[in-house]
């Protein structure tokens, strides 16, 4: 384990058998639809190349890059585009890749530019979900693991953008933040 981590939240294999618990789900419900997965950069990258391989079925791919936290623990409300869509979403239905929902308020704001744009449906599946964090009423689609109200690293998930590069979801040790 990390130096840096006090103790594993989800295990790797954990994480390995979901994405192909979700692969297998997401194949079956859009069986002959026109499917992009949309995946929100950075943190959506090591659970979206997981997940993907456990899509059967043929599908498209695309990124967006939107910021909601400013390097702090604590949501902004705040939510800025800096990498749009490359493709036209026109009439595919669309699965927004996410690595973890807690105000909600991310995921809402993106859904809602999204729809603009004239895709047929708009879902959303998430590796993993702090429902106690949601300041606004939001329910994602397709979820990983639940998990309680607390700051969690790895698998994408950043600290001042460090420990995305970790195989599993950790909390790190209280002095991390102190340094
Ligand atoms: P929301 O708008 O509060 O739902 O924010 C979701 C975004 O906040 C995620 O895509 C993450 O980038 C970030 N985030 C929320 N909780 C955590 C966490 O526990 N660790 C790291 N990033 C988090
Ligand atoms: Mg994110």
């Amino acid at each position: 384990m990390h130096q840096d981590i006090k103790k594993i939240l989800v295990s790797q294999e954990q994480i390995e058998q979901k994405c192909k618990e979700l692969g297998e789900i997401i194949s079956r419900d859009y069986e002959g639809k026109k499917l992009v997965v949309i995946g929100l950069l950075k943190g959506c990258i090591p659970f979206m190349s997981d997940l993907v391989k456990h899509i059967t079925i043929p599908i498209h791919l695309d990124y967006m890059s939107v910021s909601s936290y400013h390097g702090t623990t604590a949501s902004s409300g705040n939510v800025r585009v800096n990498k749009d869509l490359d493709m036209s979403i026109q009439g595919y239905d669309v699965l927004i890749a996410e690595d973890i929902i807690d105000t909600g308020q991310t995921l809402k704001k993106v859904m809602e530019m999204l729809s603009v744009k004239g895709a047929k449906s708009i879902k959303v599946v998430t590796l993993l979900d702090k429902p106690e964090g949601r300041l606004i009423d939001f329910k994602p689609d397709y979820v990983g693991f639940v998990i309680p109200k607390e700051f969690v690293v790895g698998y994408g998930l950043d600290y001042n953008e460090y420990y995305r590069n970790l195989p599993y979801i950790g909390v790190l040790k209280e002095e991390v933040y102190s340094k």
